[in-house]
């Protein structure tokens, strides 16, 4: 498929991320909109995730030498010209015609590493047959471990350079929001890269539908398939790609992932789709930090809105950030060109931030750079 860019203006009006959220509530009809923007239950962890950011104050330095100032980042032995991620979000379809396509298109606009989800609604070749961005594969186990196995050869084979494997969502939340809407998956658009795989349907299974099951509500079933440590051990041995492992909170658990072979971890509570209350991200962050002791780089994700947040995830001990919603927000309005934006934006702000706090380097951005008023 050949994707044309429409010449998209943006409109001077938006100036931040938050400015495409209700535009993006234009575009979307109710399905698309719950299914992006909801969380667990009463959401208040999908609502800490951001206002823990607010929370977070910097102290600035004055009169640093700041020539040759850089964003760059080394990862994994891989290169990026800034510390941002496009998130795995699954079915991009429902946001934007050309879906993840279009996401491809803009993160490689602005050489942006993006994380392609395994319920992509286009396939992980097509994407990365349009996009000269640095791609990772995010891999969701599925019941059958030849499928897995295969998903992952895939991924290597069509040149996506780590393995990110979701270990957060034994199973789909409890969102109260896309239950209100039965939320459903349109007719049309599938999970792409499951397609033909042994043992796996690509139409997802709708969620809400543990409702109609008799006895327990998800024990005994969904839960059998999901993946142990185990699990991780054994995908070790199956790839020589990069793992990184990501839906970590708990320090022991960060423990427990450098113990089984993960080059990587991502400190996530997804997005506050999965358990609510949760603590936010970013406050669970500093405590794994300490536990990982720079032995594996850390990523982090969950209500990054502003090129500050940023900064405020490496001060506090992430290597990277990755970006969920407001990527897909600008996808709604202004497709491949609202992505590029939107990353244009975060990185505009991240130097506008590092320049004022006296960081020529990321390696600059450490816990000194936060505000710490003295104990009284
Ligand atoms: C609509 C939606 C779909 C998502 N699908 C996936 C997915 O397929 N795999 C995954 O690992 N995470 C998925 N996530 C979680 C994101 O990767 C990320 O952890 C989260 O969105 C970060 O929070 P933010 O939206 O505040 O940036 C999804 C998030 C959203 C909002």
């Amino acid at each position: 498929m050949t994707i044309s860019t429409p010449l998209v203006r943006i409109p001077p009006s938006i100036a931040s991320l938050g400015d495409y959220e209700p535009l993006a509530r234009e575009h979307l009809n109710d399905n698309a909109w719950a299914y992006l923007s909801g969380g667990a239950a009463d959401e208040i962890t999908l609502r800490e995730n951001i206002t823990a950011f607010d929370r977070i104050k910097f102290i600035s330095r004055v009169l640093r030498p700041l020539n040759s100032a850089s964003t760059q980042t080394r990862l994994l032995g891989q290169t990026f010209e800034a510390p941002i991620f496009l998130a795995p979000v699954a079915h991009q379809k429902l946001f934007h015609p050309h879906g993840e396509s279009a996401m491809a298109l803009g993160a490689s606009a602005m050489n942006t590493g993006m994380v392609l989800s395994t319920l992509s609604s286009v396939s992980m070749e097509e994407v990365a047959r349009v996009s000269s961005a640095p791609l990772w594969f995010q891999l969701y186990f599925q019941p059958n471990r030849e499928a897995t196995r295969i998903l992952v050869e895939r991924a290597r084979i069509a040149g996506y350079r780590a393995i990110v494997a979701t270990i957060d969502t034994p199973v789909s939340g409890m969102r109260n929001r896309e239950q209100r809407v039965q939320f459903h998956i349109p007719p049309g658009l599938e999970a792409a890269n499951l397609r033909g795989l042994p043992g796996n349907s690509s139409q997802q299974p709708v969620i809400g539908a543990w409702n109609a099951r008799p006895g327990s509500v998800l024990f005994g079933s969904a839960l059998d398939a999901s993946p142990t440590w185990e699990d991780i051990r054994w995908l070790r041995e199956q790839t020589s790609l990069p793992i990184l492992l990501k839906g970590i909170l708990h320090p022991a658990d960060a423990v427990l992932a450098l113990e089984s072979g993960a080059d990587g971890i991502i400190v996530s509570n997804h997005g506050g789709r999965n358990l609510d209350t949760l603590p936010a991200a970013i406050e669970a962050l500093p405590a794994v930090a300490a536990a990982v002791a720079g032995k594996m780089p850390i990523l982090f994700d969950g209500g990054i809105r502003r090129g500050t947040d940023i900064l405020k995830a490496l001060a506090l001990g992430a290597q990277a950030v990755l970006i969920g919603r407001p990527a897909n927000h600008a996808l709604a309005v202004a497709g491949a060109v609202g992505v590029a934006h939107v990353l244009k934006i975060l990185r505009a702000e991240m130097e506008a931030a590092m320049s004022v706090l006296g960081c020529a380097s990321l390696d600059q951005a450490d816990s000194s750079i936060l505000w710490s008023p003295p104990a009284r």
